[in-house]
């Protein structure tokens, strides 16, 4: 007899046991941020005393809402919802609004954990194309589903929707819109407003990326107070730990040290960007932190990546249509980048000896 469920995710670069320390490699392949968070999240957490540890946490993480809702202009903590990352918002999303054998609305390419979220809820996927520019085609706003996920900047292209491309979704779907706003601190501007607008929109947030806490697992999501009662239903009844809340906190008020690390990232990446268009890679216009670099070339992009990862720099590849001729590259440190491109130099000069 079999027990249990196919391994239907793989957790992106990650080697159980096997983590080789941040020193020895050069790591492009997940998105994080290369700079460490505010020294007030180090600061709370060392000052976790034994009683908040000895006891459960706040099982609604309210000041961690609280500052959310002041951070970013809602009337109170009604409107949001604290998680375990970002990624427990989206299974609780498809948990509260979706039925088993309903459909789920999201584009291809887009983030792969939505199709495993679905499977696992037995709901079905409908991948709609983006175009060629990696944008909603006429088909994505004619597709009836229960929910939609759309990733605003997209991954893995980065590329973003038109704002009012995303009031249009909000207006003709006749279900609930999750606007995944996990690098938007990076792009231009936000949807942050929606919610406010459109009593389906729901706004969601992570920690992991601009403010720098992938490893203390934070998301937010905002929504009409109706609609976040609905997840406070079926959440664990302590979704969140006491230095996950007290992480979170020290990070939202300490603002202008993410967008401090924001900056940066950003001009990195329009470096980055212009450099592999230098070397002959199609980037698109990334609002994220990383660039999809496409290439047309040999050695392929599969050989490429193969040939970082012998140097001990790994970027993401997918084996997958449409991407398998691209890297994904994370906005490193400018040393990181200076790095990675000097080994790509090497490696297109080696020339189509392809592996
Ligand atoms: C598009 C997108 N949404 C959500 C997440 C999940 O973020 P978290 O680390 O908060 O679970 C990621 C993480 O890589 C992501 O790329």
């Amino acid at each position: 007899m079999k027990y249990g469920r196919a391994l239907l995710r793989d957790v992106e670069g990650y080697v159980p046991g096997e983590q080789p320390a941040q020193t020895d490699v050069v790591k492009l392949n997940t998105n994080e941020n290369p700079y460490p968070p505010s020294p007030n999240v180090t600061g709370a957490l060392a000052a976790l005393s034994g009683d908040r540890v000895r006891r459960y946490p706040d099982p609604v993480s309210l000041r961690l809402r609280q500052a959310c809702a002041e951070r970013y202009s809602y009337d109170n903590a009604d409107w949001v919802i604290a998680g375990n990352g970002m990624d427990e918002l989206l299974a609780l999303a498809i948990r509260a609004f979706v039925d088993p054998g309903d459909r789920i609305l999201t584009t291809y390419p887009t983030y792969t954990l939505y199709s495993t979220l679905a499977a696992l809820h037995g709901a079905d996927v409908v991948n709609v194309d983006l175009d060629d520019a990696f944008q909603l085609p006429p088909a994505f706003f004619e597709t009836p589903a229960r929910l939609c996920f759309l990733p605003r900047p997209n991954a893995p292209s980065g590329v973003c929707a038109p704002r009012a491309d995303v009031e249009k979704l909000c207006v003709t779907f006749d279900g609930v819109v999750v606007i995944d706003e996990a690098y938007v601190d990076f792009a231009d501007d936000n949807c942050l407003d929606f919610p406010k607008r459109f009593e389906n929109a729901i706004v969601m947030r992570t920690f992991s990326k601009s403010f720098s806490l992938a490893g203390m697992r934070v998301g937010a999501a905002f929504a009409r107070p109706e609609l976040i009662a609905e997840f406070m239903k079926i959440k664990d009844s302590y979704n969140m730990n006491a230095a996950s809340q007290a992480a979170g906190l020290a990070a939202v008020e300490d603002y202008a040290y993410m967008e401090a690390n924001v900056a940066k990232v950003r001009a990195t990446r329009e470096r980055l960007t212009a450099s592999l268009a230098e070397l002959g890679f199609r980037v698109s216009p990334s609002q994220a932190n990383f660039v999809l670099a496409q290439w047309d070339d040999s050695p392929s992009a599969r050989a490429i990546f193969e040939r970082l990862k012998k140097r001990a720099i790994y970027v993401r590849y997918f084996d997958a249509p449409r991407l398998d001729g691209a890297l994904r590259i994370t906005v490193g440190t400018d040393e990181e980048i200076d790095a990675l491109l000097d080994a790509l130099r090497e490696i297109l000069d080696e020339g189509a000896a392809d592996a």
